[in-house]
């Protein structure tokens, strides 16, 4: 089905080559991105939200408007987590994953989290963290609680949003995740009003409108990105040319950014947020898709070698990844690639330190297969054919 000139990309962006063309321009500045803002404060039932460049730019302002030096990861995250720590010049600590699950051990977290410091708690892939039992671990400490939901928007813990149980939170719209922004967003939700009042301060004098320069540049990157990755011809080449004959596998790397860039520095445009918005009245179909396809995954993928992730019971996770284990997962990818599947690799060259041994294990076994809103089901089920044949 798949022949040797066709390649299924490892992400797909929601949006499409026409929603590029919108005509946000002709509406007023802002109009979009307080649509935006409306319906995330009503879905939330939260009132201090803002937007912000990317998840890791939210991050950064968080941390900025915080005087508390320490700050507590899970030891699997995202290496942009703490890029955005050092930006903010504070301290980054680890605490040990779990064995089963992607998210903190919170024995570990009960015994070495620091009082009056800051835990960043993750909702990894969209995988709810034991947030309530970390609320009352934060509070007994007396430590700030920042949930971070970059995977996880729409992800309910007890029927609430994750991103309403820490003292701040934040979401990313980058285009691997649930809501995408060409090339990146994201926001930001503040619980405590004095909190709002500096934070907004410290907004107000570090964002920037984005140049004219840089909105050329970045239409013309999202123009490539969609059409890469719209059609599996045109991907099989990029793959090609980018991937196979430089002999990598993927872009990421350990090496931390040190300069504060473009994610870190640039309001959200009109011509962004009529993008997200479009997506955002499309939420729940984006959500049931995504669900759909996480058990469609769970219960056809029949292969003694892959580890899969946990179930979902109830439908209350929104995942961005499905990321199954493999011991050799490089020779899995390539075997992938050579039936014309591409993956993608969560967090393979993690900065934590060797002795986190789960986080370790993580970052050299999970492996994400095509897992998005725009996969066909011809596509699905050729991957499941493939995946069971390996
Ligand atoms: C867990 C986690 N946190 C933070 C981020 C940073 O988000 P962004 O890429 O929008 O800066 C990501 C992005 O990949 C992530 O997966």
């Amino acid at each position: 089905m798949f022949n040797k000139i066709k390649m299924i990309p490892r992400s797909r962006v929601n949006y499409t080559f026409f929603d590029l063309f919108n005509l946000s321009f002709i509406k007023p500045k802002k109009y979009y991105s307080k649509k935006i803002l409306l319906f995330l404060k009503s879905l939330f039932s939260q009132k201090n939200i803002l937007l912000t460049p990317s998840g890791r730019g939210g991050l950064y302002l968080i941390l900025k408007s915080l005087p508390q030096k320490n700050v507590f990861v899970p030891a699997y995250t995202c290496n942009a987590v703490i890029e955005a720590i050092n930006h903010a010049k504070k301290s980054c600590c680890y605490i040990e994953v779990e064995e089963k699950g992607f998210n903190v051990n919170i024995d570990m977290l009960k015994k070495e989290l620091i009082p009056g410091s800051v835990f960043i708690a993750t909702h990894q892939f969209g995988f709810p963290t034991e947030i309530e039992k970390i609320k009352e671990i934060c509070d007994k400490n007396n430590c700030v609680l920042i949930e971070d939901c970059a995977g996880s928007f729409g992800t309910r813990i007890s029927n609430e949003l994750t991103g309403t149980f820490g003292d701040f939170s934040f979401f990313s719209f980058d285009s691997t995740k649930l809501i995408n922004a060409p090339l990146k967003a994201g926001f930001v939700i503040i619980r405590d009003d004095i909190n709002f009042r500096k934070l907004k301060g410290i907004y107000d004098k570090e964002i920037q409108p984005m140049p004219f320069l840089h909105r050329v540049r970045l239409f013309i990157k999202a123009l490539i990105y969609t059409l890469i990755s719209s059609s599996n011809i045109i991907y099989k080449f990029f793959h090609l040319f980018f991937f196979e004959s430089r002999n990598i596998i993927t872009s990421e790397t350990t090496r931390i950014n040190p300069q504060l860039n473009e994610f870190y520095k640039y309001d959200v445009t009109g011509w962004q947020s009529a993008i997200i918005l479009k997506q955002l009245k499309n939420l729940d179909d984006i959500i049931s898709k995504r669900q759909i396809l996480y058990n469609f995954y769970q219960q056809k993928i029949k292969n003694s070698i892959i580890k899969l992730p946990m179930e979902s019971l109830d439908n209350s996770w929104v995942c961005i990844r499905f990321p199954i284990m493999i011991e050799n997962k490089i020779e899995f990818y390539r075997k992938l690639v050579k039936s014309n599947i591409d993956s993608a690799f969560s967090f393979t060259y993690i900065v934590t330190p060797k002795d986190y041994r789960f986080a370790h294990k993580y970052a050299e076994q999970v492996l994400d297969i095509p897992f998005y809103y725009r996969l066909s089901c011809k596509e699905q089920n050729y991957i499941i054919n493939e995946l069971n044949k390996l």
